[in-house]
């Protein structure tokens, strides 16, 4: 049974619609699969929707709506988003259907039936909004590691032996130099095994919503044990033929699931089945907007089809090809290590200097010099043999960085071959050449004409409609294969072909972009009053004395003065500050602040800072100095 070149996407939370930072993720599965099928290859791509959690719960009650409607209705518009944007999956899988619960069970079954899962204590903190456990040493300033609020949970539950699997874990992925990429990330992974795995809480009280764990109903199974067997649930596992796409070639993924859950529980599970590992855990970085990761409950959202439906009203282009900017821009940009700025201005002037200046007048001047000096056809001739010893190089090129996910890289040839093209024409001036009736017109403009082809073949993969607007404009069928456009004996001679049409128009940026501007402001849901605002008593305190805290690298004990009164409060900002330099320093504290214990200390407030484009501590303070204990608002 031949082996199909299998490709995930993480399945995504439905408590909120796609932004461009979930697109970037399935628009990377699409361009892979779409390219290893240009490559004659066999790719079989997953993505869906991870439904069985307590936010996608709370999410359905605050909409006022059923679950199952909530549900199947934010499913339907995932689905919907992808298609507008010409994600071409081939299987769509959703937590809640019949045929992942069952596999999820199955796999529960077995690892409990193996001595892999026993029921046992839970005393801590959940974060619903990653949907993770955390220690209370884990928690800084009383919220996850994330930044997300908490809330306590002490229960009996199930748990997974992760902790004995540290030892093959370590030693696969010293074996597997590709199992994580890129490697900065892999350093981080094996740290954190490191350290010492615990055991993973795989179940939770059963409150209605959820698989119930086998046996045990008043248990439903965690919702990353039952979200991470999708990848085997929607191939059959362990049925049928599941075998012909298992292991997986490439899983994709953000840079926050990898350590505790693809690189840790998901592989141990795997082994705990017997299972192959993924072949590589390819983890990219996030592209943040308004410094910050985007998120629906920052209000810095920025939605791909809306961007690319305004895109497509100022440049006066079909929403098709403004959709293919959209994709072109998030994997021009792709993370790989560090994180992404998305600006609407990067994106507007890429636009107008790689996509028009580049690739669209470089086909234009090639399809209307065609027409003025060649009848409108491809003449025939031969194509200038260096020409192709330097597109097949780049094309190599192009291939080795897809076949490694460096789809960032890959599409830096596009640019470069579009440049290409100008060079050449810029170089042989046809119009001269036509102008003192020069034989060698016929051999650069074929040569020309072969170049635009191979463009077009390997800008299928990323936008695939402008792709399809070259091919029609050369007058030939779709380049189904890179390789066979890269033959020159495929291009045909004396060929009509069309009309010159640009394909993207020169976007003014001098025009008024109020409107568009309006997708990348910051809203801020969630409004209060005045009277809810005044409830926080914010004071000015100084800093007396300031200590690390006892195998906390993150925090730092702060003695502080505020008015008359002394206070000890416990923020999570050593690694941006050294105790030295606070002392003395005037401060912003949030004094009516229920106290808690952190770390066997009490806190008792919290000061304010702001985040930095890495999510570090900017610490607040008054413009001048203030008398301590004054109040802020
Ligand atoms: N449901 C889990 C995944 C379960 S997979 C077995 C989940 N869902 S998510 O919707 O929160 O995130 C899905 C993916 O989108 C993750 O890979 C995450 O890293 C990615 N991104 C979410 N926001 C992102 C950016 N701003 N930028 C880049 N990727 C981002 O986690």
């Amino acid at each position: 049974m031949p082996k199909r070149f299998y490709v995930t996407t993480p399945i995504y939370y439905i408590n909120s619609v796609p932004h461009i930072g979930t697109a970037l993720t399935t628009l990377a599965a699409d361009a892979l699969t779409r390219y290893d099928r240009m490559m004659g290859g066999d790719p079989y791509f997953l993505t869906g929707t991870d439904e069985n959690g307590t936010k996608i719960a709370e999410a359905a009650a605050k909409a006022g709506k059923p679950i199952l409607q909530f549900v199947s209705e934010m499913a339907d518009q995932f689905e919907s988003i992808w298609k507008q944007m010409h994600i071409q999956y081939d299987d769509f899988i959703r937590t809640s259907e019949e045929r992942h619960t069952l596999v999820v069970q199955e796999v529960f079954r077995r690892l409990r039936d193996a001595g892999y899962i026993y029921k046992g204590e839970f005393e801590g903190w959940y974060d619903v909004s990653s949907e993770t456990f955390y220690k209370e040493s884990e928690l800084i300033d009383g919220k996850s590691p994330e930044g997300n609020e908490v809330r306590y949970v002490k229960d009996p539950i199930y748990k997974f032996k992760l902790s004995a699997f540290s030892e093959r874990l370590l030693e696969h992925i010293e074996n597997h130099p590709k199992f994580i990429v890129p490697e900065t990330r892999k350093n981080e992974v094996v740290s954190f095994i490191k350290q010492g795995l615990l055991d993973a809480n795989v179940s939770r009280p059963n409150t209605g919503w959820g698989v119930p764990v086998p046996d045990d109903d008043s248990h439903v199974i965690y919702v990353w044990f039952d979200a991470l067997v999708n990848y085997i649930s929607a191939i059959g596992w362990p049925d049928g033929d599941w075998q012909k796409y298992w292991p997986a070639d490439v899983q994709l993924l953000g840079k926050d699931i990898l350590v505790r859950f693809h690189a840790t529980l998901w592989p141990a599970m795997l082994m705990g089945l017997g299972l192959e590992m993924p072949k590589t855990l390819m983890t990219h970085g996030y592209i943040l907007t308004g410094g910050e990761k985007i998120s629906k409950s920052k209000g810095n959202v920025v939605a791909p089809v809306e961007l690319a439906i305004e895109l497509s009203n100022r440049a006066g282009i079909c929403q098709d090809l403004a959709i293919d900017v959209v994709r072109y821009y998030s994997l021009r940009t792709m993370p790989y290590e560090s994180d992404w700025t998305f600006t609407l201005e990067d994106f507007e002037q890429r636009y107008n200097t790689e996509l028009v200046n580049d690739v669209s007048n470089g086909v234009h001047r090639v399809i209307s010099m065609l027409h003025n000096f060649c009848d409108g056809k491809i003449p025939n001739g031969k194509v200038d043999p260096e020409a192709v010893q330097v597109f097949h190089s780049d094309v190599d090129e192009y291939s080795t960085h897809m076949k490694e996910s460096r789809i960032d890289m890959a599409v830096a040839v596009i640019v470069r071959v579009a440049n290409r093209i100008n060079g050449t024409i810029d170089r042989s001036k046809p119009w001269e050449l036509n102008k003192n009736q020069d034989p060698r017109l016929g051999e650069v403009m074929r040569s020309l004409a072969w170049m635009v082809r191979v463009l077009e073949g390997i800008c299928r993969p990323i936008t695939p409609t402008l792709a399809d607007r070259i091919a029609n404009l050369l007058n030939l069928e779709p380049c189904e294969r890179v390789d066979l456009a890269l033959d020159v004996s495929n291009l045909p001679s004396v060929h009509s072909i069309n009309p010159p049409d640009p394909i993207y128009p020169r976007l003014d940026l001098s025009a008024s972009k109020d409107t568009l501007k309006e997708s990348h402001k910051i809203h801020d849901t969630d409004e209060i009053t005045i009277e809810d605002f005044l409830r926080v008593k914010l004071r000015v305190a100084r800093v007396l004395e300031a200590t690390p805290v006892p195998d906390a690298d993150k925090l730092l004990r702060l003695d502080l003065i505020v008015g008359a009164e002394k206070r000890q409060v416990l923020a999570g900002i050593a690694q941006q500050y050294q105790p030295e330099d606070l002392i003395g320093r005037q401060v912003i504290l949030v004094s009516n602040l229920k106290p808690r214990k952190l770390r066997g200390f009490e806190s008792q407030g919290m000061i304010l800072a702001a985040d930095g484009p890495n999510g570090e501590a900017i610490l607040l303070q008054p413009d001048k100095e203030a008398p301590e204990g004054t109040s802020v608002h």
